[in-house]
């Protein structure tokens, strides 16, 4: 009786996060070698067989990347764009970017009316709002540079569950469901998610397994200059989209170096532009670093007073200095200096919030959520993977190429439309994310990998739009200042400040009353309503014993497999 009594305590205090001193442990998958943690049980364990077959994390990326393009076609894509960060076993760094590019057609102001106002929708829903899909020749190039498998092999796991089908989980059967109306706004015919889909019932995506086929046989170039390019952008031309064959043709990721900084006694390595994810990370924990976070407790108010400052702070530089690095001159190496951070926290105080206001200037409003799905891979070589990839928004633009068997991206909602209006994620930009031709729009994508002592400690990542870097964060922060394990860090309630608007959201009715009003009377504002859920991470953390625990958010479906 004493026992089950004990056990209820620990389980109130750990869902009302007041406690950092925890007695039961939640542990993840633990396994000797390898694990591959992603949003769908089946994409995972494409991922673990690739690897069970010799192969190592970059073919597994292969694998995993677009097995999600079919088992969770709600962010999983080829038809999107993404961002990997890698750390082989060598201790060698990496990125690279395959993230979507502005059609050759693309014009500054091309998202608004003859009064310069941002016409609602068209960056988001239809062929406008669709930027040219990078995640094929990523998968490509990532594969030509570490790759050791034929891409066949890889292939030919996923183009046989395309075939045989995928299982509707309850949570794809509401989400199924909430979007059909915009899929029959944004498509002339009926797609196949416009069906009755119940829990259970099996999806098979033909059209999808044939376009793999022709990849798998063709390479790269079939997506890019191929009977599917063709295809392609005939679908998009005839919805009224700007795309041409030689956007297409002209597509090429870029291999970038990664962001690289220390917390304490950790080296996180993260993504460099144009995600402002690695950039802002390291603002963030720069900000942050001096104050002892573990003394005041996991979801302290003065725990989350600190987070709150460093990331309204780190926002308000992103929407002015952030681009693509290949257009724009970004002072990276000032803005992620502890010297420039650190002067930035000087005006904070624990008696009263900072108004956002007196940061910069802007009133806007958290407008929708977003989708975007990270994985993230250790190998039995010890190489790691941390990726994410996105069709920016819930099914992308809802435009279903049912010739071809996939969604299309709304990234070009990422560029700024207008400076000082803000996008789907309520993030404002400024010039530096302004269209242009070929450009690549900013990115919140915070795929992440960490060093401790020098070796690999933790690859982490998740989607959530403007709340993803903010995510990722404090899932390190729970692990590293708080004592979480894996997937304990990963269950934590989440809040988010993005400084415009200046509220912190938080997961509602996860966080100590007594807090929230703490935090209220300095002057914060709360809410509760409008992010039911804050990110959905995946990550994988390396024991002191060499085991690797992994962590799949409950958030979704999402599964750690390895061995
Ligand atoms: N589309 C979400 C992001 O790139 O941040």
């Amino acid at each position: 009786m004493k026992q089950i009594f004990s056990l209820l305590v620990i389980s109130i205090a750990l869902f009302n996060c007041k406690t950092t001193t925890k007695k039961e442990k939640i542990t993840g998958l633990i396994t000797e070698k390898a694990m591959v943690v992603s949003a769908r049980e089946e994409a995972s364990k494409i991922g673990v067989d690739i690897l069970k077959k010799g192969g190592n994390a970059f073919d597994a990326m292969v694998a995993t990347e677009l097995a999600l393009a079919v088992a969770y076609p709600y962010a999983g894509n080829i038809g999107g764009g993404g961002f990997m960060v890698y750390r082989k076993n060598d201790g060698e760094i990496g990125a690279l970017d395959y993230r979507e590019k502005a059609p050759l057609a693309a014009e500054k102001d091309m998202y608004l009316d003859d009064n310069g106002n941002v016409i609602k929708g068209k960056s988001t829903i239809g062929a406008m709002a669709v930027g040219i899909p990078g995640t094929v020749a990523g998968v490509f190039a990532a594969h030509k540079k570490f790759g050791t498998l034929s891409i066949q092999e890889i292939l030919q796991p996923v183009i046989e569950l395309a075939n045989k089908g995928v299982i509707v989980t309850k949570k794809q059967e509401a989400r199924i469901k909430k979007y059909q109306p915009a899929f029959k706004k944004a498509n002339k015919s009926l797609i196949i998610l416009d069906s009755v889909w119940k829990e259970n019932d099996i999806i098979k995506y033909n059209a999808l397994a044939a376009t793999l086929e022709r990849i798998s046989k063709n390479g790269r170039d079939e997506f890019y200059k191929g009977e599917t390019a063709e295809r392609l952008v005939k679908f998009m031309q005839a919805n009224g989209g700007i795309m041409t064959l030689e956007d297409l043709a002209k597509y090429e990721v870029k291999w970038r170096k990664p962001i690289t900084f220390n917390y304490d006694d950790l080296k996180i390595i993260s993504m460099s532009p144009p995600s402002s994810g690695g950039i802002c990370l390291a603002q963030i924990m720069n900000g942050i670093e001096s104050y002892d976070l573990d003394k005041f407790g996991h979801n302290s108010t003065k725990a989350i007073q600190v987070i709150t400052e460093a990331e309204r702070r780190a926002y308000a530089d992103r929407s002015f200095f952030l681009g693509d690095p290949d257009f724009v001159n970004i002072p990276l190496e000032t803005l992620i200096s502890k010297e420039y951070t650190n002067g930035r926290m000087d005006n904070f105080s624990f008696e009263k919030a900072t108004k956002s206001e007196d940061v910069a200037h802007g009133t806007v409003e958290m407008i929708e959520s977003d989708e975007t799905t990270h994985y993230a891979i250790v190998d039995q070589f010890g190489n790691a993977v941390s990726v994410t990839t996105t069709l920016n928004g819930a099914y992308g633009s809802k435009m279903y190429c049912s010739d071809l068997g996939f969604f299309l991206n709304n990234e070009m909602d990422d560029f700024s439309s207008k400076p000082g209006v803000p996008n789907m994620f309520g993030l404002i930009g400024a010039k530096a994310n302004e269209i242009a031709p070929q450009k690549r729009m900013l990115s919140s994508m915070t795929p992440t990998i960490v060093e401790k002592d020098g070796k690999l400690w933790m690859v982490v990542g998740t989607p959530g739009g403007s709340t993803i870097i903010t995510s990722v964060l404090q899932t390190i922060l729970n692990v590293h200042e708080f004592g979480f394990g894996m997937q304990e860090a990963v269950n934590q309630p989440r809040f988010h400040h993005q400084w415009l608007p200046d509220v912190i959201m938080m997961e509602p009715n996860k966080f100590d009353k007594k807090t929230i009003t703490e935090l209220e009377k300095v002057g914060y504002k709360i809410n509760q309503k409008d992010a039911p859920v804050i990110g959905k991470v995946e990550g994988i953390l390396v024991l002191q014993n060499g085991k690797l625990e992994g962590g799949a958010d409950p958030r979704g479906d999402d599964k750690a497999l390895g061995y």
